[in-house]
C-alpha cells in the first residue's frame, strides 16, 4: 500500500523519469515501487492499487511503451524510463476514443478498475489495431472487474478499434440524442469522463496538509482473552503521533446497525482472526508499521467456536456475554396449518442445502480520512454504503452530539453490501480527534479480506409437500447461518432470507425459521440480496427436484404455484400485482429451453473422477422418500 517516498533512517534515491511527457526528478526510497512514486510523489492517483501483488491490473502504465503493472515494479528499475499512465492519454483535453468508447457504453460503473482497463485496452489496440474480440479478451485478461461482467468493455473495445480504423464513422462515439426525455435512451454517466481519466479520487487517492497514516494491529487469534496491552515503545517511536486502544473511546464502546455488540478495537478479548486490537497514526505508512511491531499484547487464548451447529449446542464456548446461547437471531414465519398441508400431499421431498462464505473482493480496498475541521466537526470521509447510520453509530463512540459528526460518501470503489456495516472509521475519527491532524488508513488486501464481512454461510433443511398436479400444499423451511464473530447485518439478513424463503410461490402453509448464530470466523454482513441468495438456492433446487419426481416441466410447476395479484404472500401482505408469469415466459423464451423435459440438471461439469471423465448429476438421487410419499410417477 502507498507509503510516503521517503523515510528519516533510509537515504532516498533520485530518479529522473520522463512522465507524461515531461521531465520529473523525484526522491524516493529504494525499496519503493513505481505505483508509490507515481501516486504519493507525483500524486498521479489514476493508477489505483488493488492487490498489490500485481493480479488486478488496477495500476497498469506503459513504461518505455510497454503496458506494466506498476505495484510489481521497483521504481529504482525505472530510472530514466518514459513513463505514460492514464492522466497522460488525454493531455490536449479531448479525450481518446478508446475512454469515449468507455464513456458511450457505460463500461463504468464503480470505476476503480477503468483507469487500468482503459491502459489495457489503449495497449491492445496499439499492439493490433484490428484485434478480434477474441484476441480483445485475451490481451486484457491480465485486468480484474467486478462490476460490469466486462461486456460493456469489451464493446467499448471494439467500437474504438472501428472508430480508429475509419471502420465507424466519430459519430459513433457520441451521446445517444435524447430529446425531452431520457426515457427509452440510453443515458451517459455524469462521472464517467472522471473515471475514463483517472482523475475520480477515491479516499485512498485523497491527500491533506499535514496529513497523518494508521496501520492497524490485528488479532492472530480467534478467540483469546486480552490479558495486557503495552504501547509505551510504539508510542516513543520516532514519527508516532498517537497509539489507539480500547481505553481511547470516549463514549459508548458498542456499536452494530442492528445488535450494539462490536467494540471500536477488540475490548478485553478478541473474536476472530484479524479483529482490531490497537492502531498507530505515524507520519508515514513504514513509521507506523514499525511502531506496532513494538505493541506488546499478552493473549490468553479460549477454545474457539467454528462450526454453527457447534454453537447451539449445550456447554460450547460463548462469544458474546450477552448471548449465552450464541444466538444473533431467530426469524419465525408461520402461515397456515403445517400439519393438514403435509397430509394433503401426495408426495413430500425433503433435502439439506448448504452454502459457503463469500468475499465482495471489490477492487477498491476499505479506506478512510479523517479530520477535525475548525468548529470542531468530526469529519469522516470513506466509502459507506450506510452514511446516516454510520454516522449515529459514530456519535455515541466519540460522546459527541450529532451536530459534531460528518460523514462524507467518498466514491465507492465496488461495494456489493460489504461497505454497509462499519468498521474502521471509528479508529480514523478516534486518531484525527487525540492528533488535530487528519489521519488517513487504507487496508492492504489481505486486511480486506480477514477485516471485512462476508456473506453469510447457511445450512439449509426444506421439507416440501404436493399434490400429483404439482401444487405446493405445505413448506418446512429450516436456514441456520454463521454469523461470525459480530451480529453487524445479520438480523436484516435472516429477516429478509425468511421473508423470502420459499420463493414467488403461493403456499398456503408453511413454518420457516432462520436462525443466525455467533461463532469464532471473520463476521458476516450485507452482501448482494441479502439471505435471498441463500434461500433461493434451496428453494429452486426443491422445485426442479419436484419437477423432476413429478415428471413435470420445470417451468410448469413455477406456473402452477407462482403468486398472482390477489395471492397471499409468505407473510401475509395481499399482492395487488404479479408479474411472475411474465418473468417465466421472458426466461423460457430466452433460455431456448425444451419443453417437457423433465430435469434442468445436466451432466456434472470438472474433474470429479480423474481427467477426461463425467458423470451425471446425482443430486435427484438423495431425495429421501417419508411415509407420505404414495404417488409414484
Ligand atoms: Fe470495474 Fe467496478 S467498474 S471494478
Amino acid at each position: 500500500m502507498p507509503d510516503t517516498l521517503t523515510h528519516p533512517t533510509v537515504t532516498a534515491v533520485t530518479l529522473d523519469l520522463t512522465i507524461n511527457g515531461r521531465r520529473q526528478r523525484v526522491q524516493a526510497d529504494p525499496g519503493a515501487r513505481l505505483l508509490d512514486v507515481l501516486r504519493d510523489g507525483l500524486m498521479l492517483t489514476g493508477a489505483k492499487e488493488g492487490c498489490g501483488a500485481g493480479e488486478c491490473g488496477t495500476c497498469s502504465v506503459f513504461v518505455d511503451g510497454k503496458l506494466i503493472k506498476s505495484c510489481l515494479m521497483p521504481a529504482a528499475k525505472a530510472q530514466g524510463a518514459e513513463v505514460e499512465t492514464v492522466e497522460g492519454l488525454a493531455r490536449t483535453g479531448d479525450l481518446t476514443a478508446v475512454q469515449k468508447a468507455f464513456h458511450k457504453t457505460g463500461a463504468s460503473q464503480c470505476g476503480y478498475c477503468i483507469p487500468g482497463m482503459v491502459m489495457a485496452a489503449t495497449a491492445t489496440l496499439r499492439d493490433n489495431p484490428d484485434a478480434d474480440i477474441e484476441e480483445i479478451k485475451e490481451r486484457m485478461g491480465g485486468n480484474i472487474c467486478r462490476c460490469t461482467g466486462y461486456s460493456k468493455i469489451f464493446e467499448a473495445v471494439e467500437i474504438a478499434r472501428d472508430v480508429i480504423a475509419g471502420r465507424l464513422p466519430h459519430t459513433a462515439l457520441d451521446p445517444e440524442a435524447v430529446g425531452n426525455s431520457f426515457i427509452g435512451h440510453n443515458t451517459r454517466r455524469l462521472d464517467a469522463p472522471s473515471k475514463v481519466t483517472g482523475r475520480l479520487r477515491y479516499a485512498g487517492d485523497m491527500v491533506m496538509p499535514g496529513m497523518l497514516h494508521m496501520q492497524v494491529l490485528r488479532s492472530p487469534h480467534a478467540h483469546a482473552k486480552i490479558v495486557s496491552i503495552d504501547t509505551t515503545e510504539a508510542e516513543a517511536y520516532p514519527g508516532v503521533h498517537c497509539v489507539l486502544t480500547c481505553d481511547d473511546v470516549p463514549g459508548e464502546d458498542g456499536f452494530g446497525v442492528f445488535v450494539e455488540d462490536q467494540p471500536v478495537m477488540a475490548r478485553d478479548k478478541v473474536r476472530h482472526v484479524g479483529e482490531a486490537v490497537a492502531a498507530v497514526a505515524a507520519d508515514s505508512v513504514r513509521t507506523a508499521r514499525e511502531a506496532m511491531a513494538l505493541i506488546r499484547v499478552e493473549y490468553d487464548e479460549l477454545p474457539g467456536l467454528f462450526d454453527p451447529e457447534d454453537a447451539l449446542k449445550s456447554g460450547a464456548p460463548v462469544i458474546h456475554d450477552y448471548a449465552a446461547d450464541n444466538v444473533v437471531k431467530h426469524i419465525p414465519v408461520r402461515k397456515g396449518d403445517i400439519a393438514a398441508g403435509f397430509s394433503a400431499a401426495d408426495v413430500i421431498l425433503e433435502e439439506s442445502f448448504s452454502t459457503q462464505q463469500v468475499e465482495h473482493a471489490y477492487l477498491e480496498p476499505e479506506a478512510g480520512l479523517a479530520y477535525v475541521d475548525h468548529d470542531g466537526v468530526v469529519t469522516v470521509v470513506s466509502p459507506s454504503q450506510n452514511i446516516t447510520h454510520h454516522r449515529h453509530m459514530l456519535s455515541h463512540i466519540i460522546a459527541k452530539p450529532i451536530n459534531k459528526v460528518r460523514f462524507i460518501m467518498s466514491p465507492v470503489g465496488g461495494g456489493f453490501g460489504g461497505k454497509e456495516d462499519m468498521i474502521y472509521q471509528g479508529m480514523l475519527a478516534l486518531a484525527a480527534m487525540k492528533t488535530r491532524r487528519p489521519v488517513k488508513l487504507v487496508f492492504t488486501r489481505e486486511e480486506s479480506f480477514v477485516a471485512s464481512a462476508k456473506r453469510h454461510p447457511s445450512r439449509t433443511r426444506c421439507r416440501m409437500g404436493l399434490t400429483k398436479a404439482g401444487r405446493i400444499t405445505a413448506v418446512e423451511f429450516e436456514m441456520l447461518s454463521d454469523g461470525g464473530a459480530y451480529g453487524m447485518s445479520s438480523e436484516g439478513v435472516m429477516r429478509k432470507a425468511a421473508i423470502l424463503s420459499c420463493g414467488p410461490y403461493e403456499i398456503e402453509n408453511l413454518k420457516v425459521d432462520t436462525k443466525v448464530v455467533y461463532t469464532n470466523n471473520t463476521p458476516s454482513g450485507a452482501f448482494r440480496t441479502f439471505g435471498g441468495m441463500q434461500a433461493q438456492f434451496a428453494t429452486e433446487s426443491m422445485m426442479d427436484m419436484a419437477a423432476e419426481r413429478l415428471g413435470m416441466d420445470p417451468f410448469e410447476i413455477r406456473r402452477v404455484n407462482m403468486m398472482r395479484a390477489g395471492s397471499l404472500t409468505h407473510t401475509q401482505q395481499k399482492l395487488a400485482s404479479a408479474a411472475i408469469d411474465r418473468v417465466l415466459d421472458a426466461a423460457e423464451g430466452a433460455s431456448g429451453w425444451e419443453k417437457g423435459a423433465p430435469s434442468v440438471r445436466g451432466e456434472s461439469r470438472g474433474d470429479l473422477d480423474g481427467p477426461g471423465t463425467r458423470r451425471p448429476c446425482t443430486l435427484g438421487a438423495r431425495v429421501r422418500e417419508t411415509a407420505t410419499d404414495r404417488f409414484r410417477p
